[in-house]
């Protein structure tokens, strides 16, 4: 039997069908995942059966009934819950006042009494989680744990998590897993989207890929692996980039940064005394467990936080107190962690490809939308991305949201690049993609800064390797001298090689 059934469910915006009769069971105490490359359908489905889209053709049973969902609302009362990447929680509000927040039966909300409610479903779930905490002092991981409970306070029996990882430090993940299993032995079924094939390898039964808007098929976990689940998504089963060892010789430094402090948005030392070189033709890693300062750094080398002291120059001219704009008028390029940040989601893909550089098309006060027009025809075509020039950013696909970013800055040849986790989110094949052009980058002689909490992908594509742990530079060395368990050492914070 299986607890959801949708069949035959096909929804079209447009022209563009983003689900083309599909077919996807969900049987009851299972891990699906549901797999698929960016743009390829998934998040719609998902949104169709939480009741946020309404398909145009196609039914959806529950326990072998059809049923008809029009909004989260017979969606919930259907047993279904739904974690997306941006949480819809109060921050000021408590765990506790967040969980039954819009579903109380009393309208008195009585403090105490809420908090034991909470925290009794908390324990029975197995989910590590103090009711009384403020939602605002939670990292990411904590957060997400709020929504699954917020989901299963309301009797979920089905829960939808899409992209849940993306966001995880490897720690974060592990608990998370940890959760998913002990749940599913309750009969609860999960449907987990993710990119990263190891995991669906690891944590589910079945798993059903689409491509296109169409299924592709589903198969048991158990009967493959990730080179055929690559297969199923793209076509092909070998991804991955080369990396050249030769330097590109005159070890011209481009990008200096001196012993800079900075603090994070409660005040406190968030960087220690960072001083780093980046080279002309270089890509310097920076590996560590997220939260180290990571993110903190990257705003910094981009103006988009204030140092309280250091310098930091690029070809020369010192940068420190300049504003953002000026960051990228020198020659810095910048791709945001958040891709929602640095995007007007209601423009279009062609006018978020010219934003921040609309002073190349301005000609005497006048702006020339032709030439916008055609570079964005350009980037689009150059950078595969799924999306007309005028679609507006906030119908893409997160990937293809990505790429828009990737491409209105790579086109830009910056001197400097400060990515942070430049493929987090992407399917395989765009992530390649995306390696290969920050590789096209450094062999052009751009100085490229890497932040990355994925080693494989420091690995694959750094000249030098540093090590961030709490704020400071534990650790650097040259690629070939570096390994997973000196890398390891050093980011957990065991040892100091600086
Ligand atoms: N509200 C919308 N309006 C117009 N087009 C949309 C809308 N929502 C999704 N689409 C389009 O439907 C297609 C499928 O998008 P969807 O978000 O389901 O992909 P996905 O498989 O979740 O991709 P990703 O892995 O990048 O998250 C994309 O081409 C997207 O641009
Ligand atoms: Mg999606």
């Amino acid at each position: 039997m299986y607890i959801a059934e949708m069949l035959g469910i096909t929804k079209t915006f447009g022209d563009l069908v983003a689900n083309d009769r599909v077919d996807f069971q969900l049987r009851k105490g299972e891990i699906h995942a549901l797999l698929g490359e960016n743009g390829a359908g998934k998040t719609t489905l998902m949104r169709i059966l939480y009741g946020l889209y309404h398909q145009d053709t196609g039914t959806i049973k529950i326990e072998e009934k059809p049923v008809d969902i029009r909004s989260p609302k017979d969606a919930i009362a259907n047993g279904i819950g739904m974690v997306t990447q941006h949480f819809a929680l109060v921050p000021p509000l408590s765990v506790a006042e967040n969980v039954v927040l819009g579903y109380t039966d009393s309208f008195v909300l009585n403090r105490a009494a809420i908090e034991e409610k909470v925290g009794d479903a908390a324990k029975r779930f197995g989910i590590h989680i103090d009711p009384k905490s403020l939602v605002r002092h939670l990292a990411v991981g904590q957060r997400q744990r709020v929504e699954i409970l917020k989901a299963l306070y309301r009797n979920a029996r089905i829960l939808i998590l899409d992209e849940p990882t993306a966001v995880l430090v490897p720690q974060e993940v592990d608990a998370l897993f940890e959760t998913l299993n002990r749940l599913k032995t309750e009969g609860l079924s999960v449907i987990f989207i993710s990119h990263k094939l190891y995991e669906v390898t690891q944590i589910t039964d079945r798993v059903t890929v689409l491509r296109d808007g169409k299924l592709i098929g589903t198969v048991n976990t158990a009967d493959v692996n990730q080179s055929a689940l690559a297969a199923m998504m793209v076509g092909r089963e070998t991804f991955g980039v080369t990396r050249q060892t030769e330097t590109l010789g005159e070890n011209k430094v481009t990008l200096q940064i001196n012993s800079i402090c900075v603090n994070n948005d409660q005040g406190l030392k968030a960087l220690t005394n960072i001083s780093l070189d980046v080279n002309a033709g270089e890509i310097l890693g920076i590996a560590g467990v997220g939260g180290n300062g990571q993110k903190e750094l990257a705003e910094a080398l981009c103006g988009v936080r204030t140092c309280s002291s250091g310098s930091i120059h690029l070809m020369g001219e010192e940068l420190l107190g300049r504003t953002p704009a000026q960051f990228t008028q020198a020659g810095m390029g910048r791709i945001p962690e958040d891709r929602h940040e640095g995007m007007v989601a209601d423009l279009t893909v062609t006018e978020n490809l010219a934003l921040e550089h609309l002073n190349e098309y301005t000609k005497n006060g006048v702006l020339n939308h032709k030439a916008i027009r055609s570079q964005a025809e350009k980037l689009i075509d150059q950078f595969q991305i799924k999306a007309q020039p005028n679609d507006s950013v906030r119908t893409l696909s997160g990937g293809n949201m990505q790429k828009v970013l990737l491409a209105r800055v790579l086109s830009r040849n910056p001197k400097a690049l400060i990515v942070p986790q430049p493929t987090r989110g992407l399917d395989v094949g765009a992530t390649e993609y995306v390696r290969q052009q920050l590789l096209e980058q450094r062999n052009r002689g751009a100085a490229v800064l890497l932040i990355s909490e994925d080693l494989d992908e420091i690995l694959a594509l750094s000249d030098r390797i540093a090590v961030i742990y709490e704020g400071e530079i534990v650790g650097i060395m040259a690629a070939d001298e570096a390994t997973p368990e000196r890398l390891g050492l050093l980011m957990s914070g065991a040892v100091k090689e600086h």
